[in-house]
């Protein structure tokens, strides 16, 4: 029987089969019912008792053996059968498209974790907005031209529902209803009846940065202002502040930095002046604490508001604005190495 059993194996290894009608005849001669394996089960019987044992467990091994190797010649011819010929298995694939951060995501995210380092915190507010916390709270007169039609896109009038210019907004919004010391970073989108051009946009993004407390100073203005733009620019990043005005601050000013292209040699992109705006800046208006309920004898504080396209321009040169909102992969994906 022992003979049997390793001329059966033999046959067993030997077996090819080009197609599953084949694989089925294999099953039919060896495992079927009728099958030579089971019929070797049958002879079982005569089998001297000392040799039972060790009989026994070679004809199990040599059942096991064919059923994996039928089953083993049948899955090797269906998944043959359903693999595309024109497929080239030992070609290298291809690489998986990553996608990548938005320019002005990297951005903002990174303002405003250099600002959060000096322990300020996101606070935001809403688009659509009214003209009491873009303009009225914030000390902008009732004539003022920025309220005019040419710059705000109104949504409705009388009560007007409009869509923020600024993102100034936020700050009375925030005030209104906490007690300082207030340190806040209002990242967010704003809007303004602007024609589009490589310059001009009808949407941009802005972030503002409010710190209200007691004896809040200028020389901290100036110190937050420093520390912002050489985290941002690199640490030989100079900065200069220039008289200017902005109803919502009382002295205001705008920051230039030494431009970051020629380190303020001059160049073109900085006019062959050596500097470049980047903020508005300035302590806030006594009138403005005092329009939010906050007790303009007892707190100051300062404000600041920089546009992020324009950050973004000086840190990757990007020459037309429309880019930014256009969604070009090509452009987009210029920043995949980008964090
Ligand atoms: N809101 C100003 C703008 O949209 C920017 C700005 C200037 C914000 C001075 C400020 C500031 O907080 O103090 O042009």
């Amino acid at each position: 029987m022992i003979d049997k059993i390793n001329q059966l194996k033999k046959e067993l290894e030997g077996l090819s089969a080009t197609d599953l009608g084949a694989v089925e005849e294999f099953r039919i001669k060896y495992l079927s019912k009728k099958g030579l394996i089971p019929l070797l089960f049958n002879d079982f019987r005569t089998v001297p008792a000392d040799q039972k044992k060790a009989m026994g467990q070679a004809l199990n091994e040599l059942k096991n053996f064919a059923t994996e190797r039928i089953n083993a010649l049948r899955e090797s011819l269906e998944t043959a059968e359903t693999a595309d010929p024109t497929l080239d298995l030992t070609r290298t694939p291809a690489p998986i498209p990553l996608g990548s951060r938005h320019p002005l995501s990297i951005v903002r995210e990174e303002i405003i974790s250099i600002f959060s380092r000096l322990g300020f915190t996101v606070a935001e507010g809403p688009e659509i907005e009214d003209d009491w916390h873009v303009f009225s709270s914030l000390n902008f007169a009732a004539d003022h031209p920025a309220r005019d039609m040419q710059d705000t896109f109104f949504i409705q009038r009388n009560p007007d529902v409009l869509l923020r210019t600024h993102t100034s907004s936020v700050q009375s919004r925030v005030m209104e209803h906490t007690e300082p010391p207030i340190r806040i970073i209002c990242p967010g989108r704003v809007y303004r009846n602007e024609a589009i051009s490589a310059r001009a946009h009808c949407f941009f993004h802005q972030v503002e940065a409010l710190y209200v407390d007691q004896n809040v100073s200028f020389a901290d203005l100036r110190q937050t202002l420093l520390y912002f733009a050489r985290e941002m620019f690199g640490p030989e990043t100079q900065i200069r502040l220039r008289p200017s005005y902005f109803p919502f601050t009382e002295p205001s000013a705008e920051m230039d930095i030494s431009c970051n292209l020629c380190g303020g040699k001059g160049c073109s992109f900085c006019k062959h002046t050596g500097w470049v705006e980047i903020l508005g800046c300035g302590m806030v208006d006594p009138n403005v604490l005092e329009s939010c309920g906050i007790d303009s004898k007892k707190y100051s504080g300062f404000a600041l508001g920089m546009g992020v396209e324009r950050i973004t321009n000086l840190k990757y040169q990007v020459k037309d604005l429309r880019m930014f909102s256009e969604n070009d992969k090509r452009f987009l994906e210029e920043f995949q190495s980008a964090h």
